[in-house]
């Protein structure tokens, strides 16, 4: 490699410098200070210098991207074996625990422990060799497993250079590669678009990301990094796993949401608890928590059984997964057509809600998991996630399902979509279909008609009184009067809530239509980028994907709505009807409109409104809601029981205010949300 001139060296070193920054900023800290725009404009700007004279720094920020796909990983020997960890279940065998450890180390002086989260994902090791990522490899069998380098790359928040004091000769880093509980999500949605089968969990869908051999593929899955372990190192000394965490956290890696240092095993009990009741709001999966004694010294002295040491323990929260019967498999069919197995279960409580029903999702996931009725199955909730069956324990002699020849519920025919996996009835006036679209329509995150639920659109329906979204608009409270379970009272408040929802935003009525592809939040920044919804009629495919967000499949489908007359006639009774779009993100004149624009905002304690609902809110209004206070942060909202960042943004000079006044704020611009 040729050093450039002096100008362009020094540029390209900047380039590196500040993009890495940038990228510690959002995958790391979750608090960028540039908008994606420009960081992309900085990268395509390094990539261009680095491609004219040649000229590529080791820890560039372009060489992340996926390199050509392998035939196989090659093996590579950790150079301190990789353990695992005894489990527990009870605060009883984590006061067993001390109990051990003081009879072991033949000492009644309190033990300083630390407690973190334990991550649902995949353990890796990081080399680094001066400073530099040599080689990234999986746990194995745990002296011995794969070189998954290319792939661990990608990962934006994995160091490709250590940046700070003290950087040792060779270390080696342990830690988690683990997927998002939303980005799981998001993954499973888009594979099952795409006719593949969804991961059954974030774990399978980290370690799947992970070994993969086109690191191209893993470039794409949005994985994260928490880095909990020390293996071999020479250069520096630390003294406790506090200290290397806080070295690792000075050096940019990130370390476990949330750890924290405890004496005695009651504050350790205390802090389990901390970790479970916080769990579900957790935005990564954790199956338990992580106690390790803290000083390095008496770790040593504890030392290791077979592959356990002895020195550390998991605390395994009550399993979100459970064994049940499957009691039937039946058909049904979703407002676009497609045609869902789903099995009925013999209800079971996993993770505290009662499970009793399963999508299978499509016959190739019946191929795959070989299911049939009669079957015990293992069923598993990952977060807040809705429940997926992830093995057959047990055949019963049910018979096998197979796939649909006509629907099921209005007998039309069925077609094969295009993914192969997925049935279709081509009913356009299949009675599932239609009851299925004003169910959607009128659902909380649509329209919201509080009433019209699942039961009642089914009423509605096989009365002849709702067909088409227009006649939710021309109900009559004596209509509802004679039907079987309508009171004088249910029944005003159904057409009330009818009412209501005349007056609804752009986002959530574009939400409503059901049109292909279009989620919450593909209505979401439709309606940034359109001010009223007549500018969407007839509107081209091209004209959609000018929004970077949009993919082409869903340009396709937004123009293919827009273009239908049928469609349009739909929007205009219901224009006619009183219905009433607002768009908030923008003002009378059709100006965009953002009260928060460019603003980082970070919320502590207890809000009243769900706090993913406030994120959103503070993301629609141009903000970035992000999870921890530093400099940058233009306010914490705090709301009731504030935690420990109320004091940190008061220390860093962060603004702060009440959850009232940051709705004072919205609202105070005369915008409605
Ligand atoms: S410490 C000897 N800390 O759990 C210490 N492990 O059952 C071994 N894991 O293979 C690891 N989160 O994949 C540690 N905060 C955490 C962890 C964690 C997840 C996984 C790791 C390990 C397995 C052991």
């Amino acid at each position: 490699m040729k050093k450039p001139p002096e100008h362009v060296a020094e540029e390209i070193e900047k380039l590196v410098r500040d993009l890495n920054e940038h990228c510690y900023r959002y995958h790391v800290l979750d608090a960028p200070v540039i908008p994606d725009e420009e960081y992309d404009r900085l990268f395509r700007r390094l990539k261009e210098l680095e491609e004219n004279f040649d000229y590529v720094l080791p820890d560039s920020p372009t060489q992340r991207v996926g390199a050509a796909p392998l035939d196989k990983f090659s093996k590579v020997r950790h150079a301190e074996p990789m353990l695992s960890l005894d489990n527990a279940f009870s605060d009883n065998e984590m006061r067993e625990f001390e109990r051990r450890l003081k009879r072991q180390l033949g000492s009644d002086d309190e033990i300083v422990y630390t407690v973190e989260p334990k991550y649902d994902g995949i353990a890796i090791e990081l080399s680094y060799r001066n400073g530099m990522l040599g080689t990234a490899s999986t746990r194995g069998d745990g002296y011995e497993g794969e070189d998954v380098t290319l792939n661990i790359r990608t990962i934006k928040a994995v160091p490709l250079k250590i940046e700070g004091e003290n950087v040792p000769e060779s270390i080696d880093i342990r830690g988690e590669i683990f997927m998002g509980i939303q980005e799981f999500e998001d993954l499973n949605i888009e594979r099952e678009k795409q006719g593949e089968g969804p991961f059954a969990n974030p774990r399978n869908a980290a370690a799947g990301s992970v070994r993969q051999l086109d690191s191209s593929i893993t470039a794409r899955r949005r994985l994260h990094l928490a880095c909990y372990g020390l293996g071999a190192v020479s250069g520096i000394k630390f003294g406790s796993q506090w200290e290397f965490i806080e070295w690792l956290s000075r050096c940019r890696f990130p370390v476990p949401f949330g750890i924290r240092r405890v004496t005695g095993i009651e504050q350790v009990i205390e802090s389990i608890r901390w970790i479970g009741e916080k769990r579900d709001s957790f935005s990564f999966e954790a199956d338990g928590a992580v106690v390790k004694v803290n000083e390095f010294r008496l770790q040593q002295v504890l030392g290791v059984k077979t592959r356990e040491p002895r020195w550390a323990i998991a605390y395994k929260f009550p399993a979100r997964r459970s064994t049940t019967k499957v009691l039937d498999i039946h058909l049904s069919v979703g407002r676009l057509g497609t045609i869902t197995p789903v099995a009925s279960l013999e209800p079971v409580r996993i993770g505290g809600v009662t499970v009793s029903s399963s999508s299978l999702h499509n016959w190739d996931e019946i191929e795959r998991l070989n299911i049939g009725i009669g079957d015990l199955v293992e069923v598993e909730r990952a977060g807040d996630v809705i429940p997926h069956v992830t093995a057959v324990r047990r055949k019963g002699t049910g018979k096998k399902i197979l796939p649909p020849e006509k629907c099921p519920v209005c007998g039309s025919h069925v077609e094969k979509d295009e993914g192969g996996v997925a049935y279709r009835c081509i009913g356009l006036n299949c009675p599932a279909q239609v009851r299925e679209r004003i169910k959607h329509y009128a659902s909380r995150a649509a329209m919201d008609i509080t009433g019209l639920g699942e039961k009642n659109v089914e009423l509605l329906h096989e009365r002849g009184l709702v067909r088409h979204f227009e006649d939710i608009y021309k109900l009559k409270k004596e209509d509802l009067l004679d039907l079987p379970g309508f009171a004088e009272k249910s029944a005003w408040n159904l057409i009330d809530a009818i009412d209501r929802s005349r007056s609804t935003t752009m986002a959530r009525f574009l939400y409503s239509l059901g049109i292909v592809h279009v989620g919450e939040y593909a209505a979401r920044i439709l309606a940034r980028n359109f001010s009223d919804i007549k500018e969407l009629y007839h509107v081209t495919p091209e004209r959609v994907m000018e929004i970077k967000q949009m993919g082409e499949k869903t340009a396709e489908s937004i123009a293919n709505f827009f273009g239908d007359t049928e469609n349009l006639q739909t929007l205009e009774r219901l224009s006619e009807l009183g219905v009433r779009i607002q768009n908030p993100d923008f003002d009378i004149e059709g100006r965009e409109n953002l009260p928060l624009d460019g603003m980082t905002i970070v919320l502590t304690g207890r809000l009243p409104r769900p706090r993913k609902e406030v994120e959103e809110l503070i993301e629609r209004k141009g903000g970035h809601a992000a999870s921890s206070v530093s400099g940058n942060t233009s306010y914490l909202v705090f709301g009731e029981d504030p935690g420990s960042k109320l004091e940190k943004a008061r220390s860093l000079g962060v603004r702060t205010i009440s959850y009232e006044e940051l709705m004072h704020m919205l609202e105070a611009d005369n915008r409605l949300f």
